[in-house]
């Protein structure tokens, strides 16, 4: 079970933006982060749920997308996230936030996918605007944006070639490529 969740968690970057998400199923997904380990248990990380239109496109503006796609921008009007949980951290709790915050984003992803739901985990933000446009009070830290919706793309998975390039990539049908490494290449058995 876990091995296909797994699997089917694919970063996506494409959505039906029409098909809505509402705060009940964001609250199901940052129940999941609530849920999961914390260095010390200090529990330090804050959530910022958008589902709305008009929030929503506060936050999108500030977001970088798929640096390897050269000329492809990030998903057109139309195709953009329904909704965006945005990770914070709470420096009146603790700094630095440990690794907290990628295990609190992979439980929202998976929860995202068991739900038949897409999503991305996003780092390259331009995080004193995001701050500026939703108001994001000093004590916290942005530290990463998920965005979320119904998939308008197909991620494929493949063996990284014998070039050894990482780099995804999308061919003519749209369909996007993750060259994963091979599991012989990342055990170091000494
Ligand atoms: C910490 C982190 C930051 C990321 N930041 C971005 C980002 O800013 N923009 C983006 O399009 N994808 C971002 N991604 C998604 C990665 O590009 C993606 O995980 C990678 O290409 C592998 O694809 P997969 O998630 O389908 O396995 C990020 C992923 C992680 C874990």
């Amino acid at each position: 079970m876990i091995e296909e969740l797994v699997k089917k968690n694919r970063s996506c970057r494409r959505f039906f933006q029409n098909i809505a998400i509402g705060r009940d199923t964001l609250r199901e997904l940052v129940e999941l982060a609530r849920l999961s380990p914390s260095g010390a248990n200090l529990q330090p990380l804050k959530y910022m749920l958008s589902y709305e239109p008009k929030k929503n496109a506060l936050i999108f503006p500030h977001l970088a997308w798929a640096g390897y796609l050269k000329d492809w921008h990030g998903p057109a009007e139309g195709e953009r996230p329904a909704a965006y949980i945005i990770v914070l951290g709470d420096a009146d709790i603790s700094r630095p936030f440990e690794c907290d915050q990628g295990i609190a984003a992979q439980s929202i992803m998976l929860g995202a996918a068991e739900k038949g739901l897409g999503g991305c985990i996003l780092g390259s933000i331009d995080r004193e605007g995001l701050r500026k446009a939703l108001e994001v009070p000093k004590r916290y830290e942005i530290l990463l944006v998920l965005v979320v919706g119904k998939p308008k793309e197909e991620v494929v998975l493949e063996e990284i070639g014998p070039s050894g390039d990482i780099k995804y990539w999308r061919d003519g049908e749209g369909r996007h490529h993750v060259p994963k490494r091979k599991l012989e290449d990342i055990i170091i058995d000494s």
